[in-house]
């Protein structure tokens, strides 16, 4: 079973749950954080392009990537609902393309975290890195530690037109503090008038990091003016009543 998946069914919840409009502060404060950005934006794991299409009708120049087809499907549509168009590759973190080097990264709603190993965070990044211009800049976004660890197992609904019901039933599986990784197995039920039309399992799993470790981990690969702020505020120090806490990094040199 592949892990962190986002096939049909989750897919469908995250749009359902998430549509195209919907932000946690985070749009706002990207669309701020990118004011006076000319060049080309790339946002990884872009998903159903719930930051990438309010960045574009901001007039900014964004393209994406992402593992899910799925996703991109609901991205891609989302876009022609709109007269809008952007350039949306099928890869992951550490093997997309760019065609060219790009003015900044946005890497919103924790989606680094997907990323289950300490060294393919680090291949990541690296990658990111060398994707920018230099002067570019990256800016990512980690959930707090504890949101990850306090994971409550639990059922979700949501009510899908014309289909009728679908259900998340997250059971969490297992912690390992060593490698600081969560895993849990989502079970997606499809329901219509109360019969189960289909079913789909998904491994899903978070790796935490820790405020220093993050920065270490950028200056390791290059990065420098690293600022770590929290609750979608720059500049301000996170504390653990926040709910978000975002990173920006500069390239300065190859
Ligand atoms: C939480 S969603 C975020 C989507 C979007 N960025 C947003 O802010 O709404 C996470 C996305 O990461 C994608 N993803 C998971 N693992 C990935 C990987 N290794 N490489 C690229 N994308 C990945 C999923 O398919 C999903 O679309």
């Amino acid at each position: 079973m592949m892990n962190n998946r986002y096939g049909k069914l989750a897919s469908l919840v995250y749009h359902l749950d998430k549509p195209v409009g919907r932000s946690f502060g985070d749009v706002e404060y990207y669309l701020e954080r990118l004011r006076g950005v000319s060049g080309p934006v790339l946002e990884p794991a872009v998903g159903t392009g719930r930051m990438l299409i309010p960045l574009l009708q901001a007039g900014l120049d964004v393209s994406g990537f992402d593992i899910s087809q799925e996703m991109l499907d609901y991205c891609q549509r989302e876009l022609e609902l709109r007269s809008l168009t952007a350039r949306l590759e099928l890869a992951g973190f550490t093997d997309y393309r760019v065609d060219r080097p790009v003015e900044a990264i946005v890497v919103p709603a924790g989606s680094f975290q997907l990323l289950d190993s300490f060294e393919q965070g680090l291949l990541a990044l690296r990658r990111f890195h060398a994707s920018l211009k230099v002067g570019g800049r990256l800016l990512l976004d980690l959930d707090p530690v504890a949101a990850i660890v306090n994971v409550q197992p639990g059922l979700r609904t949501w009510s899908a037109p014309p289909h009728g019901l679908i259900t998340l039933n997250a059971t969490p599986l297992e912690k390992d503090y060593c490698a600081q990784l969560t895993r849990e197995m989502h079970r997606y039920e499809l329901w219509e008038h109360g019969v189960l039309l289909e079913t789909q399992l998904e491994q899903f799993s978070l790796r935490w990091w820790g405020v220093q470790e993050m920065r270490m981990a950028l200056e390791q690969v290059g990065f420098t003016e690293i600022s770590v702020s929290g609750g979608y505020q720059y500049g301000k120090t996170p504390q653990d009543t926040d709910g978000i806490i975002s990173f920006e990094a500069y390239k300065r040199q190859d």
